[in-house]
C-alpha cells in the first residue's frame, strides 16, 4: 500500500515525541529520525501489521542498515564528555556500536587510556574510513573494527558502550544489552535515550545543542524512567 507524505510525517512526529522526552531534539536529529522513519516505510517494517507477517531478515536489515543509516559524527567535545562520563580508564574495554571513523575508539585508547577499544561499523566506506583513522593514529595493537552488524556482537565483553544511533534502534538494541549487557557496563548515548530506562545522569551541553545519557547495568533496567 502506497502511503502519502503526511503518513511519514505522522509517524516521524509520533517517534520524535516518544523519543525527544526534553523537546531538546535538534533540526539534524530531526533530519535523522526522519530518514530512518521513511526507510522503514520502504521496507514495510514501520507498519506493526506488516510487521508481524514478515520479519525482514538478517540481511534485508543488513541491507536497510547499509542503505539507509546516516553517518554523522559526535564532535570531539561530545565524544569526550561521553568518555568522561562513563569513566573510562585503563582496564575498560570500549565498543562503540556503529563506530563512524573510529573517533571515539581513538579517544577512548588515546585520551583516556582504555585498555582496548571495538567497533563496529556496517557501512564499507565509512569502516574503511575508520580503520585509516586508527592506522593513521598507530593504535592497531589496541583498537579493532568489525565491518558488521552490531546486532551480532556479543555485548556481554565491553565495560563501556557508546552509542549514537536512532531513537528506534535504541529500542531493539535495549532488548539485547537486558539479556548480554555484563552488571557495572556503563552504556552512554549520545542525544537519543534508552526508551524506558533510567540514567544516572542526562547531561545536556549549555546551548542545547546535545544531550548525553548515562546507564549503569542493571540499575538502570529496573527504574521507571525516560519513555
Ligand atoms: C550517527 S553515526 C555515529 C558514529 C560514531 N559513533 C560517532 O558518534 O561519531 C552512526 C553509525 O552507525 C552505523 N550503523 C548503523 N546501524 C548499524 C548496525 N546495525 N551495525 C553497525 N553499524 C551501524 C552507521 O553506518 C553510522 O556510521
Amino acid at each position: 500500500m502506497k502511503q502519502s507524505i503526511y503518513d511519514i510525517k505522522g509517524k516521524f512526529e509520533a517517534v520524535t515525541r516518544r523519543i525527544d522526552a526534553s523537546d531538546q531534539i535538534s533540526e539534524r536529529n530531526r533530519q535523522l529520525i526522519f530518514d530512518f522513519c521513511e526507510h522503514r516505510r520502504l521496507q514495510g517494517a514501520s507498519n506493526p501489521r506488516l510487521k508481524r507477517l514478515e520479519e525482514p531478515s538478517r540481511s534485508k536489515q543488513r541491507e536497510a542498515a547499509l542503505s539507509g543509516v546516516p553517518f554523522l559524527s559526535s564532535p570531539p567535545e561530545v565524544a569526550k564528555r561521553m568518555l568522561k562520563l562513563a569513566r573510562v580508564g585503563p582496564g575498560d574495554v570500549v565498543y562503540d556500536l556503529g563506530c563512524g571513523d573510529g573517533r571515539i575508539l581513538i579517544a577512548a585508547v588515546e585520551g583516556f587510556k582504555a585498555e582496548e577499544a571495538i567497533g563496529y561499523e556496517i557501512r564499507d566506506d565509512v569502516y574503511k574510513k575508520a580503520l585509516e583513522e586508527v592506522t593513521k593514529a598507530n593504535l592497531q595493537e589496541r583498537i579493532r573494527i568489525a565491518n558488521s552488524d552490531f546486532f551480532e556482537a556479543d555485548l556481554s565483553r565491553p565495560s563501556v558502550i557508546t552509542l549514537y544511533v536512532d531513537g528506534l534502534t535504541n529500542g531493539k538494541l535495549k532488548q539485547k544489552l537486558e539479556k548480554e549487557a555484563s552488571p557495572g557496563t556503563r552504556i552512554v548515548s549520545h542525544d537519543f535515550p534508552m526508551p524506558g530506562w533510567q540514567p544516572l545522569i542526562e547531561d545536556t551541553f549549555p546551548d542545547h545543542s546535545h544531550t548525553i545519557y548515562l546507564y549503569v547495568v542493571p540499575e538502570a533496567f529496573s527504574r521507571k524512567g525516560v519513555t
